[in-house]
């Protein structure tokens, strides 16, 4: 498929209201196709951190098999996802709030497929308490650390406790001695191969290293899910899924054997953090508009808004950037400002007042944080308006 031109972006947008955040359904079609190719017919978990829109979740959902299920990041809005009728719902990360609990243990006692997340004996107890108090049993899925260390370095995130064989299946068993909690399960998320670009523009000596490291990380990532699941399932645990990966480990993760689902989010929309690897190219499909209101000086052109800078360690590759029209960019002192961003672009002819300027967010579901639709767009037409979480008075984290 062709690239979008600034042209086209500029006729169908030219009726709307700026600031806007679209969806160009087309390019979101050619990520699913790419996506479910990569998946290698494993089935696929959608990250809703990733997506935060229920339309946009339904509209994926609905496309069939393998997109299957939905990686929650809060019980409040695995609960709001029940509500609107989505099922089989993980929440990845613990919950402590035991009213939270409570409200998961009124729906699942409804007959709601949703499993909470552990990697301690408190959040198997916290969970098993509540669930007593409400006369039921919870689902609960457990999270490995599949980081790796290194002396002086850390290659992955800082989350479950759980690095050891021993440790993970002390909590299995702890879970197994409960009436109140079963094990529904297992995740582990390798963000050091899924979430860490190894193409990254201007550190050629650090994508070298950052690629012998993954390679390293997935094949020790293999092994070890292989083993621990192999050895829960040798103590009688019957799990539903064995969950692993992400949109920048698709390929690798879906190729284990001892894997059921990746979870993909990112891809969907394919923000620019997901530019950067070596192994795939996802379209971008998602990104937001602001107008020129200014004209500083020739060549400068001065946007109302824009300030989306994306969350992780604080750095240039956290701000959005400027796509349409091409060459445009951001100026190194202002970047992206609070209520107004000021754009650098030589080309002709030269921009009115009033045009769009067309920026990509770095992350990905946290464009939908900004604004309260998405306006979708397909074959160089406004054909939808999709509601984000926000546009449906909803802020989950
Ligand atoms: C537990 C877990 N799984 C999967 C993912 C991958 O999400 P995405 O495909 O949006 O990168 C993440 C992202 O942080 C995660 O936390």
């Amino acid at each position: 498929m062709s690239q979008p031109s600034y042209t086209d972006y500029k006729r169908w947008s030219s009726r709307l209201s700026k600031p806007f955040a679209y969806l160009d359904l087309d390019l979101l079609e050619e990520n699913m196709r790419k996506i479910r190719e990569a998946g290698g017919g494993k089935r696929i978990r959608l990250a809703s951190k990733s997506l935060r829109s229920v339309p946009v979740i339904r509209y994926i959902l609905d496309s069939g098999d393998p997109f299957r299920g939905v990686m929650c990041y809060a019980a409040e809005e695995a609960l709001f996802l029940a509500q609107r009728g989505l099922d089989d719902l993980l929440v990845a990360y613990p919950v402590w709030d035991a009213g939270a609990i409570r409200a998961v243990a009124a729906v699942v006692k409804k007959g709601a497929s949703l499993t909470l997340m552990v990697d301690c004996p408190e959040h198997v107890d916290r969970i098993a308490a509540v669930a007593r108090e409400e006369g039921t049993v919870l689902p609960v899925c457990l999270d490995m650390d599949l980081s790796v260390s290194f002396p002086g370095l850390h290659f992955g995130v800082h989350r479950s406790p759980l690095s050891s064989q021993e440790d993970f299946l002390r909590v299995a068993d702890h879970i197994r001695q409960s009436e109140h909690v079963r094990l529904d399960g297992v995740m582990g998320y390798e963000a050091q191969v899924a979430g860490v670009g190894d193409r990254v523009p201007g550190q050629p000596l650090k994508n070298g290293l950052v690629r012998l490291l993954k390679r390293h990380s997935v094949r020790r990532t293999a092994r070890l899910r292989k083993e621990w699941v192999s050895a829960l399932r040798n103590r009688g645990h019957q799990l539903r899924f064995i969950n692993g990966g992400g949109t920048g480990s698709l390929r690798e993760t879906a190729m284990e054997e001892t894997v059921t689902e990746v979870t993909v989010g990112s891809g969907f929309y394919a923000p620019l953090l997901f530019d950067h690897y070596r192994s795939f190219r996802y379209r971008p499909a998602a990104g937001f508009a602001l107008a020129v209101t200014r004209k500083p000086k020739p060549g400068l052109y001065t946007c109302s808004g824009g300030g989306f800078v994306a969350s992780g360690a604080a750095g240039p590759d956290k701000l959005p950037r400027p796509a349409l029209p091409e060459g445009a960019r951001l100026t190194p002192l202002e970047g992206a400002g609070e209520v107004q961003t000021p754009v650098r672009w030589e080309g002709s002819p030269e921009l009115e007042l009033g045009d769009p300027i067309f920026f990509r967010h770095a992350k990905a579901g946290e464009l939908c944080e900004h604004f309260r639709e998405l306006i979708v767009v397909s074959g160089r037409n406004v054909v939808d308006r999709f509601p984000t979480y926000r546009g449906e008075g909803r802020c989950f984290l």
